[in-house]
Formats: structure tokens, C-alpha cells, sequence
């Protein structure tokens, strides 16, 4: 099967498409016989097919783009300078991985830096891809020419309100730390047909891009996580922004991506939860133990 587009010519997706293809096969062959786990951080996973990954994708990108420049997780940095700059995620999904749970992909998105653009500017995402090995999904998107899905066109869901929308988060690898992304999921959990967290924040953008998830939102992300689902989410017809509604950034961290259908909604819910309101109570074990102690004793 052909799994790319052919419908619509795509110079950067479709070179960028072949190498997340193999990276992904090679790397689905590293899980097939277990790696080793490595520590990055207190519980930032590494292992040796990340590095593999990084690595085919790094050489295969610069034969076929020398002039382009790499911004890899595991460390590759090249032609900073150059007027484009692929964000290498060799492995979304690494803990996943890891832990032999089969949600992972290879992402791969392009950004546009013109000439003299200051270095703490973004330049325009102009490919994503995003492949899962274990499904042999291809996600791919370029700019202006819509998303695809193994070939086939994909568009966000039609799905008009919270309360009957699913959606995904993600709580971050890299570094523990006091977050409040809990409130948010018990909230919007409580509010909606359910919020997943299957830890892959490019394929939760995906599957956002292609309407299995209404929306998805998360923090502390990096440039890799989320350059290439960008693309796939808004030529895909949502919309994506950081997650007080203002515009999208590589450097973003927070991301709040959906449908465009129930943006407002969860943009609402979002400033409501930030400013104190609409939060419910979380109770603690010990307040469940003793209520449900309570009730085992009523007659
Ligand atoms: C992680 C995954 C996960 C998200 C973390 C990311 P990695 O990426 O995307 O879903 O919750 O924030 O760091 O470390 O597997 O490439
Ligand atoms: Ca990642
Ligand atoms: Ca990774």
C-alpha cells in the first residue's frame, strides 16, 4: 500500500516521510528484542534505539537536505543558521517504549526561518510527519496542502461541545515537578466522555489532527513534541495556541490544541481554572476512607 498522499505533491513531507519510515522500523526492531534503559533525569527515560533513531534520521536528512539545519532531542544540533530547521523527536513515547506498551512514533516537522529572523523568533512550520511503526500510521502535512493519513485527507472532528468530546494530556518525563495538570484532568474528565494519556504528545496531536481526539492539551513540552502535530492539527482544520488562546510558539511549552469547535469552551474552562473558579474539590484517600466508612455503617 502506498501510504503517502498522491493527490498532492509534497517536497518536504514526502523525503521526510521515507526517513521517519525506516527510523521507525528500526526502531519497532529495538523493541521486538528489548533495549536497555538509560536515566536522563529522576525519571527521563533514554535508551539505545533513541540514539539509534536520532542518528539514521540526522544522516539521512543531511544527504538529502544538506543545507537544512537539525534540532534533535537526543542532542543533534546543525546549521543553526540555515533558512530550515527539521525538530527531531527520534521517539515520542519513549517511557512506552520502554515498558514494552506500544504508543510511540517517530515526528519530524520543518520550520521556515527566513534570512535575518532573530534567533528567539519562530520562522513557519512549513512539514510534519509522524509515524507509528506499530500501526503503520503515517501522518504527514505540508503547508497550505491540507493532512494526510496513509494517504488519505484527514480533518479534525465535528464534535461541538466539551460534554461530548474526548480528549488527551500528558504530564512531562523530563523533569518531577509540582504541577496542576491534575485539576485540569479531574475537571475536564468530570465534564467530557474522558481525557486519555497514553504518552505521546505528537500522536495525541495527531489523533487530534484526524478527529479521534476533540482536543488535547498539556505542559512543559519541547520544540520535538509538538513541531510537526502543529502542522497536522491546523491544516487539518483545528486550531492550535498556547493555553491562554495566544499564539502558538516552538517555545510555547503549553500547548491547547482542538477542533476549533470547542476551543472557546475549553479556553473559557481553562482562564476560569487559572483565575480559582470552576474547580471542584479533589477529595483525598483519606476523606474516601472515612466517607466510605461512613456509609458502610447507615443503615
Ligand atoms: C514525552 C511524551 C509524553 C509527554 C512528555 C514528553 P518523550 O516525550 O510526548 O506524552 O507527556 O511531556 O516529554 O520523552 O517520550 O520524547
Ligand atoms: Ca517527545
Ligand atoms: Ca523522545
Amino acid at each position: 500500500m502506498n501510504i503517502l498522499p498522491t493527490q498532492v505533491d509534497l517536497p518536504f513531507a514526502a523525503s521526510a516521510a521515507a526517513i521517519a519510515i525506516e527510523a521507525g522500523n528500526l526502531v519497532r526492531g529495538f523493541y521486538e528484542t528489548g533495549v536497555a534503559t538509560e536515566y536522563k533525569g529522576e525519571a527521563d527515560l533514554v535508551t539505545e534505539a533513541d540514539r539509534a533513531s536520532e542518528r539514521l534520521i540526522v544522516e539521512r536528512l543531511h544527504t538529502r537536505f544538506p543545507n537544512h539545519g537539525v534540532f534533535g532531542e537526543e542532542g543533534s544540533r546543525r546549521q543553526m543558521d540555515s533558512d530550515y530547521r527539521w525538530y527531531i523527536d527520534p521517539i515520542d513515547g519513549t517511557t512506552n517504549f520502554a515498558h514494552r506498551y506500544p504508543v510511540f512514533c517517530v515526528s519530524l516537522g520543518l520550520e521556515r526561518r527566513p534570512p535575518g529572523l532573530a534567533a528567539d523568533h519562530d520562522g513557519e512550520i512549513v512539514a510534519g510527519v509522524i509515524y507509528d511503526p506499530t500501526r503503520n500510521e503515517l501522518f504527514v502535512a505540508e503547508k497550505g496542502k491540507g493532512a494526510y493519513l496513509n494517504g488519505r485527507r484527514i480533518r479534525v472532528s465535528s464534535t461541538a461541545t466539551l460534554d461530548e468530546s474526548l480528549l488527551a494530556t500528558g504530564f512531562p518525563s523530563r523533569k518531577r515537578h509540582e504541577n496542576p495538570n491534575v485539576h485540569f484532568y479531574q475537571e475536564i474528565t468530570m465534564r467530557s466522555h474522558g481525557v486519555r494519556r497514553a504518552g505521546s504528545a505528537a500522536l495525541d496531536l495527531a489523533y487530534t489532527a484526524c478527529g479521534r481526539f476533540d482536543g488535547y492539551w498539556e505542559f512543559n513540552l519541547n520544540p520535538w513534541d509538538v513541531a510537526a502535530g502543529f502542522l497536522l492539527v491546523t491544516e487539518a482544520g483545528g486550531t492550535v495556541t498556547y493555553i491562554d488562546g495566544s499564539p502558538f510558539q516552538l517555545t510555547s511549552k503549553e500547548v491547547l490544541a482542538t477542533n476549533g469547535l470547542i476551543y472557546t469552551e475549553l479556553a473559557e474552562l481553562f482562564e476560569d481554572m487559572f483565575a480559582g473558579r470552576n474547580i471542584s474539590r479533589v477529595i483525598t484517600p483519606r476523606q474516601f476512607v472515612s466517607r466510605r466508612a461512613a456509609e458502610d455503617v447507615a443503615p
